[in-house]
C-alpha cells in the first residue's frame, strides 16, 4: 500500500512562485508515489480576519490554481478543509490533550501576536487543528517548509501525548521534508523569503501575473553593486533571480555557470523573465480553461472531500471510542 501524503496551503493572499517552486511543484511531482491529501485550509485562515467575500473567492481560485500547476484529482484528494467537519471535532479532542505552555512556545505565534491588535484564542490553537489535519487521516510524511518544522514536531508531540494517554491511536508523521524545494526569497528584499501576506508590488511574483507585469517587476529587483553576474561574489539578490531561473529551467550548476557569468543585470533580468514568462503561461492557460466551466472546481472539491471521509470518520469515531465519549 502507498504511504499517506498530506499538506496543506491557506487561502490567503495569492499563491507565488515562491510558493510553487517551494512547496507546490514538490506536490504535483509526489502525488503518484503516495496516497495524497491536498488541503486548502480555510479554518487556519479564519484565525486571523478575513473579508468573507474575498475569502470565498480566495477558496476557488486557489483550488483552480492548484489543478492549473498540475494537482491531478484522479491520483490527488482535494480538499477544502472546512468541508471535511472531522478536522475541527478532532481538533477539539487534542486540544484538551495539549499543554498551553506548549502552544505559547510556538514561533509562529508569537511572531504573529506581535503584528496583530487583538489575538483570538483561534490563534493559539492553531498548531493544533494543523496537528488534526495530519493525525485525522494517519498520514506518514508531511512535506512542509522549514517554517513548519516546528508545528509539525508539536504534531508529532501532541500524537505521543494523545497515545500514551489512551492507548495507540495515530500513526506517528514523519518529520523528514520528503524533497527540498527552492527557497526563493522577496524580489524587492532578498533576505526574506518570498511571502503571501508580504504588500508592495514588487515583492512577488503572482502565478496569475500577467507577462508584462513579471518582465516589470523581475526589472526593478534588487542586484548588488557588482557590474555583472558573479557566482562566487554575488550577493542574495543576484543569486535569488538565479535559483529562480534554475528552479524553473531545471538548468545544471555547470551551465548556470557558463551561461551566466559575466552577464550584465539587465540581460539577467530579461533571461530569467522569459524563463518565468514560459513557465506560467500554460499553467495560467489551463487555469483558464479550469475555470471557465463554473461547476469543473467545485465537483472536483466534492469529490475530494466524499473520498476522504471515510477514512476521518474512522479515526474519530476510534478518538471516541480510545477517550469514552459516548459512540451509539
Ligand atoms: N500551517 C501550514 C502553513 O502555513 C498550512 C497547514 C495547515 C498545513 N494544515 C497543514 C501544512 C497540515 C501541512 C499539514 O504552511
Amino acid at each position: 500500500m502507498k504511504k499517506r501524503v498530506l499538506s496543506g496551503i491557506q487561502p490567503t493572499g495569492s499563491p507565488h512562485i515562491g510558493n510553487y517552486l517551494g512547496a507546490l511543484k514538490n506536490w504535483a511531482k509526489i502525488q503518484y508515489d503516495y496516497d495524497s491529501i491536498y488541503c486548502i485550509v480555510d479554518l487556519h485562515a479564519i484565525t486571523i480576519y478575513q473579508d468573507p467575500a474575498e475569502l470565498r473567492g480566495k477558496i476557488l481560485e486557489l483550488a483552480g490554481m492548484l489543478l492549473a500547476l498540475g494537482i491531478d484529482p484522479k491520483h490527488s484528494s482535494l480538499v477544502v478543509q472546512s468541508s471535511v467537519p472531522e478536522h475541527a471535532e478532532l481538533a477539539w479532542m487534542l486540544t484538551c490533550v495539549t499543554p498551553i505552555g506548549w502552544l505559547e512556545r510556538m514561533t509562529q505565534y508569537k511572531a504573529k501576536t506581535e503584528e496583530q491588535e487583538s489575538i483570538s484564542d483561534g490563534l493559539l490553537q492553531y498548531p493544533v487543528l494543523m496537528a488534526a489535519d495530519i493525525l485525522l487521516y494517519q498520514a506518514h510524511v508531511v512535506p512542509v517548509g522549514d517554517d513548519q518544522t516546528q508545528h509539525l514536531e508539536l504534531a508529532r508531540d501532541i500524537a505521543q501525548r494523545f497515545n500514551s494517554l489512551y492507548g495507540e491511536t495515530f500513526t506517528m508523521p514523519e518529520t523528514r521534508l520528503p524533497t527540498h524545494g527552492a527557497r526563493i526569497m522577496g524580489l524587492d528584499d532578498p533576505d526574506k523569503k518570498m511571502s503571501k501576506s508580504t504588500t508592495g508590488e514588487g515583492h512577488a511574483i503572482s502565478l496569475l501575473d500577467p507577462p508584462d507585469r513579471i518582465r516589470k517587476k523581475l526589472m526593478r529587483a534588487t542586484t548588488d553593486s557588482n557590474p555583472a553576474v558573479d557566482l562566487d561574489t554575488m550577493g542574495p539578490g543576484v543569486s535569488n533571480l538565479l535559483s529562480i531561473y534554475q528552479a524553473f529551467t531545471e538548468a545544471s550548476d555547470d551551465s548556470i555557470r557558463n551561461d551566466f557569468t559575466g552577464l550584465r543585470y539587465g540581460d539577467l533580468k530579461k533571461r530569467v523573465a522569459e524563463a518565468v514568462v514560459a513557465a506560467l503561461e500554460p499553467m495560467q492557460q489551463r487555469y483558464r480553461e479550469i475555470t471557465a466551466d463554473s461547476g469543473y472546481v467545485a465537483k472536483v472539491l466534492a469529490e475530494g472531500a466524499e473520498r476522504v471521509t471515510p477514512a476521518a470518520r474512522d479515526t474519530v469515531q476510534k478518538v471516541k471510542r480510545a477517550m469514552g465519549l459516548y459512540t451509539p
